[in-house]
C-alpha cells in the first residue's frame, strides 16, 4: 500500500514536472508550404494557344498586405512579375489584362509609387491595357493625362468606354482597345458605373452612363470582328446585373469590381459570359488558357501570388528608388498636413515615452521588453527595403499619428532627427499625448490631477481599450489580433 502510495507521489511528481517542461521546448520550426495550402497550379495542363492573365482592384498593395509574416501572405507585384517570368520561361503565349484601381488614392506619395513601382513594374509585365477605375480618377487632372495619353515610346494603357478627361476624344482616353496575339483577336472595354462615379468630384471629368457607352462602342468592336471581348465593369451588383443583362452574351467575359476577397476555384457565369472574379488587393491573377481543342476550348486557374513565387530584383530595385524619393521628398515635400488631435485641447503635446518612465517604472519595465517597445527597429531593419521614411508605414510604429489615415498629428512623430523619443508604440500611441498630465503630477492642483488621469485612463470595460488597439491591429495587419491574448501578453498594472 505505502509503495503504491509512494509510486503514485513519484508519478504525479514526474509528470508536473516533464509535462510543462516538454510544453516549453520550442516547437519545430514549422515551414510554410504554399503548395500544400494554397494548391497547385496549371496542373496538367497543355500549353495553351494563348494564356489571359486577369488581374485587377491593387487598391495601392503594391507589397503582400498587412504585417502577419511575409510568408503567409498573398500578392505584390514583386512576385507577381515571378510569375510573368516563370510563364516566359515556359514558352506560354500571355496576354495580361488588368482591371485598374491600381492605386489606393490621390497625393505625391500616391504619384511616387505609381511612377516608380506601379507603371514600372506593369511594363515589365507586358500590360498592354487597363480599365480605367475610379481610383485612378482621383489623380488631378494633369497627372492623369499623362497617365492617358501615349507619349513617344511610352504607350499607355488605359481604356474606358464612358468616361473621359477633357473631352470624349480617343487620343485623350481610348475608348475601347484591341490587339491580336496568336491569332486571336481580342477586344477590351471598360465602364463606370454611377454609383462609382459619385466621388469623382473633378469637373474636367466628363462622363455619360456606362449603357450609353456601351451602345456606341459595341458596333465598333464588332466591326473588328473580335474572337474575345472582354468588358471591366465597376458598379455595385445591380449595376453589374444590369448592364450585363442589357448586353447578354455579347462579352465573352465580364470582369467585376464586386468581387469577392478570393477569386472562386472555378468560374461563374452570368446572362452567357464567363465572370472573371479577380479577388482583392492583388493576391491572385486569374489566368484562363484558350485551346483549339473544341472539346476543350479553355480551361481556368486562379493563381495564388503567394511565396511560392519569389520576390523579383526587379520591383525590390523599383521599391528602393520608390523609399529613396520618399525619403529625399520628406513628409512637408509629400503634401502630408499633420492633423489636429482633438486631444491636444486637454492633454497638450505628446512628450515620448522615456518622460513617462520616471513615475511609471513598472509600466515602463513592461512596455520595454514588449513588442511595442522595439516597434520601429523592424521599419528599419527587418523590411526589404527599409521603411523608415514611408508614411504608409510609420503611422503604425511610432507616436502620435492617425494610424488608419496615414497622417501625423500636430505634435506626433516627424522624423528621428526632430522627434527621436517618439519612435516605437509608445504609451501615447495608446494613452494619447501626456504633456499636461506630467506637468499636473509636478504640481500640487489636486482637481486638475485627477482630471488628466482620467483623460489618459484606457478603460478596459465596454470595448474602450480595444477600440484603441484595432486602429492598428486591423485586418490586414494584425489578421489574428484578439484582444484578450494580446492584452495578456502586455498587462501592466501599478495598483491592485
Ligand atoms: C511626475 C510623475 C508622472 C509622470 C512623469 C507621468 N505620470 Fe502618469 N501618473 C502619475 C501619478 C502620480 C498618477 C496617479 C497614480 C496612479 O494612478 O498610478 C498617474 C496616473 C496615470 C494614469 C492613470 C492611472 C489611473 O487609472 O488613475 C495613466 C494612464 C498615466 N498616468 C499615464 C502616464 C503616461 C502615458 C505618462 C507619460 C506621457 C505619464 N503618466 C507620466 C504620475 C506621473
Ligand atoms: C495600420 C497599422 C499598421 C501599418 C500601416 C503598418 N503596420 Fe507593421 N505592424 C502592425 C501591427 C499591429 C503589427 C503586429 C502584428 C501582430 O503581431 O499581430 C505589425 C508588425 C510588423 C512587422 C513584424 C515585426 C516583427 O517583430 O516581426 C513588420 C516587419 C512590419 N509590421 C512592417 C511594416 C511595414 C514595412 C509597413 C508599411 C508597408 C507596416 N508595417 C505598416 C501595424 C501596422
Ligand atoms: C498598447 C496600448 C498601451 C500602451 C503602449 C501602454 N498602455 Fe498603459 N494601459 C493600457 C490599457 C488598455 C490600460 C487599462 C488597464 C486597466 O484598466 O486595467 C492601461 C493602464 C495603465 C495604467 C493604469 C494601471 C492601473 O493600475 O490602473 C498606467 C499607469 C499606465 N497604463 C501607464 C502606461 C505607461 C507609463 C506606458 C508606457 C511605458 C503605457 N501605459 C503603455 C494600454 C497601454
Ligand atoms: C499605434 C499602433 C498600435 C496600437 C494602438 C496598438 N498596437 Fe500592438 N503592436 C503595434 C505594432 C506596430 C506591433 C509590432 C511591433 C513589432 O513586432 O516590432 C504591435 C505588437 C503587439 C503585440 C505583440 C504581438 C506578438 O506577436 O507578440 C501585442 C501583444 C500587442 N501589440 C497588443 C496590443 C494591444 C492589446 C493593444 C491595445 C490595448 C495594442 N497592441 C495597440 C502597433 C500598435
Amino acid at each position: 500500500m505505502l509503495t503504491e502510495m509512494i509510486r503514485l507521489f513519484l508519478l504525479l511528481v514526474f509528470v508536473s514536472f516533464t509535462v510543462p517542461l516538454f510544453a516549453q521546448e520550442p516547437a519545430a520550426p514549422k515551414l510554410f508550404d504554399p503548395v500544400a495550402v494554397n494548391g497547385k497550379i496549371f496542373d496538367g495542363w497543355d500549353k495553351p494557344k494563348l494564356l489571359l492573365v486577369f488581374t485587377g482592384f491593387m487598391d495601392g498593395y503594391v507589397e503582400p498586405c498587412g504585417c502577419a509574416g511575409l510568408e503567409q501572405m498573398k500578392g505584390g507585384l514583386s512576385r507577381r512579375l515571378t510569375f510573368f517570368n516563370e510563364l516566359k520561361a515556359k514558352n506560354w503565349d500571355v496576354f495580361p489584362i488588368e482591371a485598374g484601381n491600381l492605386n489606393k488614392g490621390f497625393g505625391s506619395q500616391e504619384e511616387l509609387k505609381y511612377n516608380f513601382v506601379i507603371d514600372e513594374a506593369l511594363r515589365k509585365m507586358n500590360y498592354e491595357v487597363a480599365g480605367l477605375g475610379p481610383k485612378e480618377l482621383l489623380f488631378p487632372t494633369d497627372t492623369l493625362i499623362l497617365y492617358l495619353v501615349d507619349s513617344p515610346g511610352v504607350p499607355r494603357r488605359y481604356t474606358s468606354a464612358n468616361v473621359a478627361v477633357m473631352e470624349f476624344d480617343p487620343e485623350f482616353t481610348a475608348p475601347y482597345r484591341v490587339f491580336t496575339k496568336n491569332g486571336i483577336k481580342i477586344g477590351v472595354v471598360s465602364v463606370v458605373g454611377n454609383s462609382f462615379l459619385k466621388d469623382v468630384h473633378n469637373t474636367e471629368i466628363l462622363h455619360k452612363s456606362p449603357i450609353e457607352g456601351l451602345k456606341e462602342i459595341l458596333p465598333k468592336l464588332n466591326a473588328e470582328k473580335c474572337g474575345k471581348k472582354v468588358l471591366i465593369i465597376y458598379g455595385t451588383t445591380e449595376e453589374v446585373n444590369q448592364i450585363v443583362k442589357e448586353f447578354s452574351g455579347q462579352f465573352d467575359y465580364i470582369v467585376p469590381s464586386d468581387t469577392p476577397a478570393e477569386p472562386p476555384l472555378k468560374p461563374n457565369t452570368l446572362n452567357g459570359s464567363m465572370l472573371i472574379e479577380t479577388g482583392e488587393k492583388g493576391k491572385f491573377a486569374v489566368a484562363v488558357g484558350l485551346y483549339d481543342n473544341p472539346e476543350q476550348p479553355f480551361r481556368y486557374q486562379r493563381v495564388p501570388l503567394d511565396s511560392r513565387f519569389k520576390n523579383s530584383a526587379e520591383v525590390l530595385a523599383m521599391m528602393q528608388m520608390y523609399q529613396e524619393q520618399l525619403k529625399q521628398t520628406g513628409l512637408a515635400g509629400l503634401g502630408i498636413k499633420p492633423i489636429p488631435d482633438r486631444r491636444t485641447d486637454t492633454q497638450g503635446k505628446f512628450t515620448g515615452t522615456k518622460s513617462c518612465a520616471d513615475c511609471h517604472e513598472e509600466s515602463y519595465l513592461v512596455w520595454k521588453k514588449s513588442k511595442h517597445g522595439n516597434a520601429w527597429q523592424p521599419l528599419k531593419e527587418k523590411s526589404v527595403p527599409p521603411r523608415n521614411f514611408d508614411p504608409e508605414c510609420i503611422a503604425c510604429h511610432t507616436d502620435g499619428w492617425n494610424p488608419q489615415e496615414f497622417l501625423p498629428y500636430q505634435h506626433g512623430y516627424r522624423n528621428e532627427k526632430e522627434t527621436p523619443e517618439l519612435v516605437n508604440v509608445g504609451c501615447e500611441s495608446c494613452h494619447g499625448p501626456g504633456e499636461n498630465h506630467i506637468k499636473a503630477e509636478q504640481g500640487s492642483d489636486a482637481v486638475r490631477q485627477e482630471l488628466l488621469r482620467k483623460a489618459l485612463r484606457l478603460p478596459l470595460e465596454n470595448g474602450v481599450a480595444k477600440k484603441q488597439c484595432i486602429q492598428c491591429h486591423d485586418g490586414d495587419n494584425s489578421p489574428h489580433f484578439n484582444f484578450e491574448t494580446y492584452w495578456q501578453k502586455i498587462v501592466h498594472k501599478e495598483k491592485e
